[in-house]
């Protein structure tokens, strides 16, 4: 008979401990420990005979054949976008985000599409009814022959249907929904989220079925269940975006196949999530009309694309004993660091003033060629200048107030020109090529070179 084992596992990070503790010794949360139940068995008696019958034998590198991997596209660009072409064929593919961000509707149109193509794909709905589903459905207008619906939240139930109906593609909304009988615990605790995922790892390993797993994430924002989840699966992408806004976006933050930090741009309508071709059409939609004091656009690559995106900042006096440093969309750490730059090496004084950093359009600028956009915000803010609205800002800042070089100045630069920018201020070190004509530029090697160019054009 199977032996009852009982584990206290952290719910936050996965630590096991053989009895309750307060607080967890990995992690550090407190309260975060929950009795689990494991049942465990007896592993298989394997004679040494028969294991070394069934090993398969080291092969010469030279000797294996290189199959190209089969990719299926998803018919949805900046889908295949993140995924690096399509879905690999026997992949697991985690995709997280925020309840009510569009998890579910992208998987399904995604599975719409994917039937299209003469792709059977199961859907098990362990978190909706058929009937909502249904729902759903209509409204992305999806109507397929291929496409199975399986309300379902027992894991032994999914594998059964898997086998019977042999699908190319099995969506699991969501993880933290389905049990399986091995693991008393309840569903979404750790033990189960991680059986589970073995389960589906197998299916889709031994198969060639890609499988895709929706996972909710915390209020932290981490994904909810053990980090192990995010070490089982080949390809983990995040759902990101305001919730209270029309667009969203997919980053993939991890992609055994394909590059990373990639993101797809979306914008959810009526009929589900339409992919976005111009997104700086998008970001620049909402910039302040005019030249403003305290406004600075730079190009920031995200993956392999540049977006241009404004930069607000707004300094003034403050009434509080200790100023505010507050920031949005960008690293506070960093911008602390942007202004201890301004203060000794340009003189800017801001001990007695409240800084705030915002990054128009709610994306997440983590690059660090927006320093100097930045800077150029928050001291045109400061000394009530302006950068003119017709210029980009492109530039790292080092800690002596020199302007260091960025990567893929040329596509960055080629971005400014197709969303009518007329001027860019970039380092100095970034070679153009000569014949470059399309914009006016100005290379600085200082921090307050910029800050100069910026006064002196706003004074004409
Ligand atoms: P959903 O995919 O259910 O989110 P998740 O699975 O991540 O929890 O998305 C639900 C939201 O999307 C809901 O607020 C309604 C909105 N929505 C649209 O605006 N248009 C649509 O066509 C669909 C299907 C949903
Ligand atoms: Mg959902």
């Amino acid at each position: 008979m199977a032996k009852v084992k009982s584990k206290w596992i952290c719910q936050e990070c996965g630590y096991e401990s053989a009895g309750y503790l307060g607080k967890c010794p990995e992690c550090g949360s407190w309260g975060s420990f929950v009795e689990e139940v494991q049942f465990s068995t007896k592993p298989q008696q394997v004679s040494a005979h028969d294991e070394f019958i069934n090993t398969e034998k080291p092969t010469l590198l030279k000797d294996i054949k290189f199959d190209e991997e089969i990719r299926v596209s998803t018919n949805i660009s900046e889908f295949d976008r993140i995924l690096g072409g399509g879905f690999v064929q026997g992949s697991l593919v985690l995709i997280a985000g925020d309840p009510g961000i569009g998890k579910s509707t992208i998987l399904l149109q995604t599975s719409g599409e994917l039937c299209k193509n003469n792709k059977k794909v199961l859907y098990v709905s362990a978190e909706e009814s058929a009937s909502q589903l249904k729902l759903r459905a209509e409204r992305l207008s999806i109507n397929s022959d291929n496409l199975y619906v399986y309300p379902q939240t027992s894991m032994e139930n999914i594998k059964t249907q898997i086998d019977e109906i042999s699908p190319d593609f099995v969506v699991i909304d969501s993880i933290q929904a389905i049990y399986s009988q091995n693991v008393a615990s309840s569903a979404g605790s750790v033990s189960q989220i991680r059986e589970c995922t073995n389960l589906l790892m197998h299916i889709a390993k031994t198969k060639n079925i890609t499988v895709v797993v929706i996972g909710h994430v915390t209020k932290e924002g981490n994904i909810a269940g053990p980090k192990v989840l995010e070490h089982m699966v080949d390809t983990v992408i995040y759902f990101e975006g305001d919730k209270y806004k029309s667009y969203r976006m997919l980053r993939s933050m991890k992609n055994r196949f394909g590059n990373t930090s990639e993101v797809g741009i979306f914008e959810m309508s009526e009929g589900g999530l339409k992919c976005v071709t111009n997104p700086n059409e998008l970001f620049l939609n909402e910039r302040s009309q005019g030249s403003i004091p305290g406004t600075a656009i730079v190009v920031a690559n995200e993956g392999t694309r540049p977006l241009l995106v404004e930069i607000q900042a707004l300094v003034g006096t403050t009434p509080y004993p200790s100023p505010r440093r507050v920031t949005n969309g960008v690293d506070t750490s960093r911008v602390l660091q942007i202004l201890a730059v301004l203060e000794k090496r340009v003189g800017l004084n801001l001990s007695k003033q409240d800084v705030y950093v915002n990054v128009m359009g709610g994306l997440d600028v983590t690059e660090p060629s927006a320093d100097l956009g930045i800077a150029l915000a928050v001291a045109t803010c400061a000394r009530d200048v302006v950068v003119d609205s017709q210029t980009v800002i492109i530039g790292e800042i080092g800690l002596s107030g020199e302007i260091h070089p960025v990567n893929n100045i040329e596509k960055r630069l080629n971005e400014a020109v197709m969303s009518g920018f007329k001027k860019a201020i970039i380092p100095f070190s970034n070679s153009v090529p000569k014949d470059f004509d399309k914009l006016e530029i100005i290379k600085v090697k200082r921090l307050i070179d910029a800050i100069s160019a910026c006064v002196n054009s706003s004074k004409v």
